[in-house]
């Protein structure tokens, strides 16, 4: 059968997804894992072979080249690239990898909402795309439906453009805090938890011109203003920039639920990470779907969804590269009750930001202790709170989840932890969670292994962390797993 290979690549995180005719996702990979080097911007020949493996017949690129340019000249960045599809694709794969292909390229802002919107279960949604900049797009609303046809449609009904983004502003506010933009948005979430509100007025009044259409004073684009904020706290710099960010986010989705008149909501690009944020989502709307790599690596698979026309078959994120062999339940659940921690490296790696089973660093969640001495092997800020994966029909007794999500099988929103005293290694100094579920169907043995552990030890949980070397991306192979062990003299079974 015949396949299309979307591509992501030459800004930040390059992936590539592959989509057979039927509808099916087949592969899915970020070129990080590959190449060990975090967010690599370029296509690793290694992922490239991956995906050649299937028939590619068609290949889709997820913005528009001379777009890309256009906007590197406006905002001042000047990295440019080639400016047609042929000679960009090229550059990434190569002249022989190209040859007798169709190849075609789409808007940089469609490419997020047919990643979201053909792996929903929708057949119709309002679509949210927020991120930093694409195409000068930063804010994108969508009517999204199919026709009799079966083909997907997209009515943009409502756009903010450069420099008015609140990724920028997000980004901006990762840098003031002395974060690493564009990378660590993550932390100046944490962080703000431990802030107060005492800066969200002056900061309101400094960086929001319109809240409504997400407009701003300053193009934060080159950051915050030096002379502003000077001695104060970041933590609460983070909690006012946080808490901005939340109103703005409200705001859009009032507007798309406005505009569209849909109950159904797909949000994507970077900005849809924001998993505090996300826990008001269903004030909006009754149902929510966010794919869960709804960034620029997972514009790969809008790419190839746009180029494919009809809904995708969504089986769930574990689409890279497979480390081969049963789901080690046995070995996982002895080495959890002998030593409490256990990284676990087994099936298709995920595909997205988070580790979901299946290269994951998995701990007992009872306890004081068991938080630093995960910390101390991850090597990160000890403000920093673990995620819980639980049985998702024990979900409710122990967290109090949002509406619109139904479930969190992708840790994509908050949820009140319910028993913060007897978990703190998975309850933040706010009280919340980022709660993996994990339902019947699951496609990965961490169903398997939960259910395992629950029955030897009555608690349905685990404390689930990404399985990575510090300063290194998520293991992708068993060699990858293999220096874990040795770095960290943690066990790694497969
Ligand atoms: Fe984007």
């Amino acid at each position: 059968m015949k396949h299309i290979l979307g591509v992501s690549a030459g800004y930040h995180d390059a992936a590539v997804s592959v989509v057979r005719e039927d509808g099916e996702i087949v592969f899915a990979g970020h070129s990080e894992r590959y190449s060990k080097i975090k967010n690599d911007p370029k296509l690793s020949i290694e992922l490239v072979d991956a995906a050649f493996n299937f028939k590619i017949d068609t290949i889709a690129y997820y913005e528009r080249p001379w777009m890309h340019n256009l906007q590197q000249l406006i905002s001042r960045e000047y990295n440019f690239s080639s400016l047609t599809v042929h000679d960009t694709l090229r550059q990434h794969l190569g002249a022989d990898r190209i040859k007798g292909r169709t190849l075609t390229a789409f808007p940089h802002h469609l490419s997020h909402a047919a990643a979201g919107f053909q792996t929903s279960p929708f057949r119709e949604a309002a679509v949210v795309v927020i991120d930093a900049i694409g195409e000068l797009d930063t804010i994108s609303i969508y009517q999204a439906s199919y026709n009799k046809d079966n083909q997907a449609q997209y009515e943009k009904v409502w756009g903010q453009r450069y420099p008015h983004s609140i990724g920028l502003f997000y980004s901006a506010l990762t840098q003031r805090v002395g974060l690493k933009p564009q990378e660590e948005e993550y932390i100046t979430m944490g962080m703000a938890a431990y802030g107060d509100q005492s800066l969200i007025h002056d900061m309101g009044e400094y960086a929001v011109a319109d809240y409504f259409n997400a407009e701003f004073y300053e193009n934060f684009h080159i950051g915050f203003d030096p002379d502003k904020f000077v001695g104060e706290d970041n933590n609460n710099i983070a909690a006012a920039g946080q808490w901005i960010t939340e109103r703005l986010i409200q705001d859009i989705m009032c507007k798309a639920a406005h505009l569209t008149r849909s109950d159904n909501l797909v949000y994507m690009g970077g900005v849809a990470l924001n998993c505090l944020a996300n826990q008001y989502l269903g004030r909006y709307f009754n149902d929510i779907w966010i794919m869960p790599n709804p960034g620029d690596a997972g514009s790969s698979l809008g790419a190839a969804a746009l180029a494919h026309g009809r809904p995708l078959r969504w089986a769930g994120p574990y689409l890279g590269h497979i480390i081969t062999g049963d789901y080690p339940v046995d070995s996982a659940l002895e080495c959890l009750l002998r030593d409490r921690i256990c990284g676990v490296a087994n099936g298709p790696a995920e595909f997205g930001p988070r580790a979901l089973g299946n290269r994951s660093l998995l701990a007992d969640p009872r306890g004081s202790d068991i938080k630093d001495r995960v910390n101390d092997i991850k090597q990160r800020q000890r403000f920093r709170p673990f995620a819980p994966v639980i049985l998702e029909e024990y979900a409710s007794e122990y967290f109090d989840l949002p509406g619109g999500f139904g479930s969190s099988p992708y840790m994509q929103s908050v949820a009140r932890c319910l028993a913060p005293d007897l978990y703190p290694a998975i309850c933040h100094v706010d009280g919340t969670s980022r709660v993996q579920t994990v339902p019947y169907d699951s496609p990965s043995g961490i169903r398997a292994l939960l259910e395992a552990w629950y029955a030897a030890t009555g608690c349905p949980m685990l404390l689930n962390t990404s399985l990575n070397i510090r300063g290194e991306p998520m293991v992708n192979d068993r060699a990858d797993a293999d220096r874990f062990e040795n770095e960290y003299g943690v066990r790694v079974v497969s």
